[in-house]
């Protein structure tokens, strides 16, 4: 195999993270994906920065195993507090997803944001340093308590993610923001619910197109497209694939493996 036909690997903490695949897919539906799901030890939020890395890496060399060209950390969680270490330990280009701070902020007018995101990401260094640029702008930070586990449980439209999004949403709308950043590729999948909530006026925005504008970019320039149509992906879950499965509409397989 020509090394331009070897996958793209993509890892979460769990299901959340087929948000940025989906994005993938349809920019370079040529490539071959191969998506791995960490939901057993899914939510990453709540582990210490150690914890985060080791499972990182563990996902990592799966990927490297299968023999992907380029990894896209589709975890806002890892990657804040992982991809400067997956780099140096690892000969392969890595492609994190952070929060989309910077457009929120240049095209907010009332200069105030809200960000959603997990304690691990709120915490990061990575994520500090990237808001800290940002002096003119108040930044609203609001945990996402709960809500990774009822994704991951399937329970996405039920009343206690509701009256969760509630209690996190309309303290940022009373302090005035126009722009809501969703720092965590589950989030995208709340976007109906949220949308409920929100009044019209205010923006959502998520990092997806712009994770698979970067990996066109890091295939176009250092690594290569793959030379044939090669697009059938591998779902792979280290629990029961059935939520998995469900998010992807049924369109997949999902293989459970012990990882
Ligand atoms: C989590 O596992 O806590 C959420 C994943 C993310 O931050 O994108």
């Amino acid at each position: 195999m020509n090394n331009n036909d070897q996958p793209i690997g993509i890892f979460d903490s769990g299901i959340g993270g087929t948000s940025i695949w989906k994005a993938i897919h349809k920019l370079l539906p040529n490539e071959k994906t191969i998506y791995l799901a960490d939901s057993r030890n899914a939510p990453y939020g709540q582990k210490t920065k150690e914890e985060i890395v080791a499972l990182s890496m563990k996902n990592t060399e799966f990927l490297l195993d299968m023999k992907c060209k380029l990894i896209v950390v589709a975890c806002n969680t890892a990657t804040t507090n992982a991809i400067q270490e997956l780099r140096s330990k690892y000969n392969v280009p890595f492609i994190g997803i952070e929060p989309a701070i910077k457009p929120a902020v240049t095209h907010s007018k009332t200069q105030i944001i809200g960000i959603l995101a997990t304690q691990g990401t709120l915490n990061s260094e990575l994520f500090n340093k990237t808001t800290e640029k940002y002096q003119d702008t108040k930044i609203i930070e609001q945990v996402g308590h709960g809500l990774v586990q009822l994704i991951e449980n399937g329970e996405i439209n039920s009343p206690e993610m509701t009256t969760l999004l509630q209690a996190y949403l309309i303290p940022m709308i009373n302090a005035n923001i126009d722009y809501l950043v969703l720092g965590c590729s589950h989030y995208p999948y709340l976007i109906p619910q949220i949308k409920k909530i929100l009044p019209k006026h205010i923006h959502i925005i998520d990092s997806g197109e712009a994770v698979a504008k970067q990996t066109q970019n890091i295939l176009r320039e250092n690594i290569g497209f793959a030379s044939s149509q090669n697009n059938e992906p591998i779902f792979y879950t280290n629990t029961n694939p059935k939520v998995l499965t469900e998010i992807l509409e049924n369109k997949y397989t999902v293989e459970q493996e012990n990882f």
